[in-house]
């Protein structure tokens, strides 16, 4: 049994009234309790996750109130759960019954914008397309873009470790925390890392709560490298007669030494659910459709070479967009892939599997197979270039066989994709929707080892309890 549990409900307020003492250190506006505002913070986006009710929600505005939280929390016993915008799709932002949620939305500065040390220094609440509006006026750029990039924070991006479009050319969030200022469970404030180029001084905490889901400690700033705002992009959309021609179009790209600045897949099903939703005029007669995307001086040079590729994999038609209006036109509609799909049956369970990108094929094979077998949708889009796939299972929720064959072909593919050597999620996190399978991928050395490291933090086991261990 686990030495870190979560605080019983009996336990959660043992002395004083949680309210009154969070309120001894909150303004009023920052203490919510009426059930009905409380309840709509209870979960993210996720589906098939338990979410409970939260006692209380916090929107503090400053480090010394969430520290004041977090103290009050200690004292009492009673568990965090940090959130973001709530756009997360493992439920780990999920509320857990008598919590104090914690919201970081109202921390939305930005502090610093420095074009000569390439960084900024932000609140966990700002908006990650705001982040990146402000940077380019200075000629900057911050790559991290997931999909729901105009509504996600940079707080809830560090807490998954989100990844994005642009992550084949550019990497994922892990790439541009260079430090962060976090407050500790008992309400201590902790500085890691650095706002230098380079920094090696002990042990890497930054990197360490990257993608610790809100389950170490409250980020409440972070210091984030920033690149030089590269060209315009222009993208490429080649259609293929198989999901199987397409991913070998991947692996001729990227084996040819190739840097595209995106390289994504969306298959018949996704193409189909887009068009319904949005009337793109995507291309519904092929079975996958590519998009790579160059960010070079001269894109038009390298989406040519990258067209003949696809060509000589089996593409049927490669297309490149004429202009940049046209290139935003098909990054939208990728983009609006997951509520498009969310639309074919009502709800979805989404994965998250990463595999190398030589065995992309396999996987996606092994997804039409495991499709076949519990007679589903599963539509799939995929960063193809990074081998990280979303095979999203399309079922109606109120059909209760429907739903259980939704859960098993979403393990299986897990399964799959471990198989084939490739990790249960590539940026989406661990939450609550894959907890059983994170022992399955590090093995029981490597449980203990993150159980200890959550000891370490967290000892009283009051930081998002139940989430991904
Ligand atoms: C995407 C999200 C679901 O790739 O990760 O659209
Ligand atoms: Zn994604």
């Amino acid at each position: 049994m686990s030495r870190i549990e979560a605080p019983r409900s009996e336990d959660a307020v043992v002395t004083g009234d949680l309210t009154g003492r969070l309120l001894a250190g909150l303004p009023a506006e920052a203490v919510l309790t009426d059930p009905g505002v409380t309840a709509s913070y209870s979960h993210d986006m996720a589906s098939f996750c338990p979410a409970g009710a939260p006692a209380v929600v916090v929107l503090p505005r400053t480090v010394e109130q969430v520290q004041h939280v977090m103290r009050v929390a200690t004292e009492l016993r009673v568990p965090v759960v940090p959130q973001g915008a709530r756009s997360g799709l493992s439920g780990a932002a999920n509320a857990t019954d008598g919590c104090i949620v914690l919201s970081l939305t109202k921390m939305d500065r930005i502090l610093e914008i420095s074009p000569v040390d390439r960084i900024a220094v932000v609140e966990p609440g700002v908006i990650n397309a705001t982040l990146s509006h402000a940077v380019e006026e200075h000629g900057l750029y911050y790559p991290p873009d997931p999909s729901s990039w105009e509504m996600c924070t940079i707080g809830g991006n560090i807490g998954t470790g989100s990844g994005g479009l642009c992550c084949v050319k550019y990497g994922v969030t892990a790439e541009y925390v260079l430090g962060l200022d976090v407050v500790l469970a008992d309400g201590r404030l902790m500085s890691t890392g650095r706002r230098t180029a380079k920094g090696v001084a002990g042990y890497d905490l930054t990197r360490l709560f990257v993608g610790s889901e809100g389950s170490l400690g409250i980020v409440v700033r972070a210091v984030l490298a920033l690149r030089p705002k590269p060209p315009q992009q222009l993208v490429l959309a080649a259609e293929f007669p198989s999901a199987t021609a397409a991913c070998a179009a991947v692996c001729r790209i990227m084996e040819g030494g190739h840097v595209p600045s995106l390289l994504e897949l969306m298959d018949r099903t996704t193409v189909k659910a887009v068009n319904d939703l949005a009337h793109m005029g995507l291309p519904e007669t092929t079975e996958a459709l590519l998009l790579a995307a160059f960010d070079t001086p001269h894109p038009a040079a390298d989406l040519a070479a990258v067209g003949e590729l696809c060509e000589a994999a089996g593409a049927t038609q490669v297309v490149p967009a004429d202009d940049a209006a046209e290139s935003e036109l098909l990054l939208q509609a990728r983009r609006l892939s997951l509520t498009a799909l969310e639309a074919v049956k009502g709800t979805t369970m989404i994965d998250d599997v990463c595999v190398p990108r030589s065995r992309l094929g396999a996987m996606l094979e092994g997804v039409e197979r495991i499709a076949a077998k519990y007679g589903l949708t599963i539509g799939v889009c995929a960063h193809a270039g990074d081998g990280n796939t979303h095979p999203t299972v399309c079922f109606d929720a109120q059909d209760a066989d429907e739903s259980r064959r939704a859960r098993e072909s979403f393990d299986e593919i897990m399964a799959l994709g471990l198989e084939l050597g490739g990790t249960i999620t590539g940026e989406h996190g661990v939450g609550v929707l894959k907890k059983e399978w994170l022992a399955r991928e590090i093995g029981p050395v490597g449980v203990e080892m993150q159980r200890a490291v959550k000891q370490a933090f967290d000892p009283l086991g009051i930081l998002n309890p139940g989430k991904v261990l």
